[in-house]
């Protein structure tokens, strides 16, 4: 672990760096706020003690070069006599937390431990979501450099957007690389299969209720917009949702406010709106079941995830890619497939899409010899 103490004071800096490396950290020092810049640009700290008054660049003024540069080490405020006020401030521009001169040596060694603590989990919880959301989409046909394009320049934007495409095409995928790419990324992902939810229930879900508005409210429970405040909310088969709960998302999207069931109260979020469906909205319009006002508020960002039929050149990287990711699960070496029974996958239909071949690989694989030949793929799949 390695720690920044920034002070103009050589003896503050002699007694902390001395605590801290009787504990086993390695210590730089810094006397003024330029040198302290400049250290913690060129290398990575996990975390940076400094303090608030300095001759030339103060400690606030430390604060703001580190967050404007994007460093992201914990910085713990050192405060003197009388300089509380801005110690606060400095919380409120995003320091970890303040000590008090002269520092106590257990408040530093505590402090110290929960900004390294706490910026471990920061960096867990990146490696974690890359691993779960940030999977690469596949492909080098036409329509899937145009999907590319379309998901990068749509992506830091704050618009909602509304995905749309077959079964099994991609439409999750693209949701999440949209919220991989976005300048929320750091914020919460919340999914809702909105086909999955009750009728009766989704208006609870997706708002919140407050304990007692109906029999089962025993507690106050917090809506998945709440939830995803700071965030993206991805609304998955958003085409299934009831009217009631139509009219409330489009209010969260106009008014950023919402009111949960039972509540009197209204709440404001600020969310970043992902819609997917694979029904024709404008069908579901004419019948009634979809508002019109809210398929224009989705709909100014539409995102066509093209069939797999129409990128059909893409089924021999798919299989190599899926063949890929199913031995690094299972531990076993790469299966290889025949130039044939690749032949054969790629004139079959794929009502199913992408979806459906990865299913029909990891069957292959399971079932079929190595390399996977055309007799495998004939003997195990529907080759219509
Ligand atoms: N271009 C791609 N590259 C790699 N994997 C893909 C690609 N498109 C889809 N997949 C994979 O195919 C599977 C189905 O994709 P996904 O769940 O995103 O489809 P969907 O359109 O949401 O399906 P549904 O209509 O059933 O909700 C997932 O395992 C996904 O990771
Ligand atoms: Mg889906």
């Amino acid at each position: 672990m390695k720690i920044l103490i920034v002070d103009d004071e050589k003896a503050i800096r002699n007694s902390i760096k001395d605590i801290l490396e009787m504990e086993d950290y390695s210590v730089e020092t810094a006397e003024n706020g330029v040198e302290a810049v400049a250290k913690a640009s060129k290398e990575k700290f996990d975390a940076i003690i400094c303090d608030i008054k300095m001759p030339e660049m103060d400690g606030i003024e430390v604060l703001d070069r580190l967050v404007a540069d994007g460093i992201e080490s914990p910085v713990i405020m050192l405060s003197g006599h009388g300089d509380l006020e801005t110690a606060v401030t400095c919380i409120k521009k995003g320091a970890f937390d303040f000590i008090s001169k002269p520092p106590d040596i257990n408040r530093i060694l505590i402090t110290i431990k929960n900004a390294t603590d706490k910026a471990n989990l920061v960096t867990q919880t990146r490696i974690l979501k890359k691993k779960v959301y940030g999977q690469d989409i596949i492909g080098s046909a036409e329509a899937v450099g145009h999907l590319k394009d379309m998901i990068a320049k749509v992506a830091p934007t704050s618009a909602s957007v509304l995905i749309t495409g077959p079964n099994g095409s991609g439409k999750e995928l693209v949701a999440q690389n949209l919220y991989q790419m976005s300048n929320r990324s750091m914020g919460p992902y919340v999914e809702v299969n909105c086909a999955a939810i009750p009728p009766e229930l989704i208006d609870s879900e997706l708002f919140g209720h407050k304990k007692g508005s109906f029999t089962s409210a025993i507690r106050d429970h917090k809506g998945k917009f709440e939830q995803a405040d700071g965030g993206t909310i991805f609304l998955d088969e958003i085409g299934d949702m009831s009217l009631a709960a139509q009219a409330k998302v489009l209010r969260v999207l106009q008014e950023k406010k919402l009111t949960p069931v039972g509540g009197d109260k209204e709440i404001s979020v600020d969310v970043r709106v992902i819609a997917a469906t694979n029904k024709n909205l404008r069908e579901e319009i004419e019948k009634g079941n979809f508002r019109e006002d809210l398929y224009h508020r989705l709909s100014v960002i539409v995102i066509k995830v093209p069939s797999l039929e129409e990128r059909r050149e893409d089924i021999p990287e798919l299989i190599s890619h899926f063949a890929e990711r199913i031995a690094s699960d299972s531990g076993e070496p790469v299966r290889s497939f025949s130039p044939e029974a690749v032949k054969l996958l790629k004139e079959k239909n794929w009502p199913g899409n992408i979806r459906e071949l990865r299913n029909v690989v990891h069957r292959l694989i399971i079932l079929g010899g190595d390399p996977v030949s055309a007799a495998d793929v004939r003997d195990n799949v529907d080759i219509n």
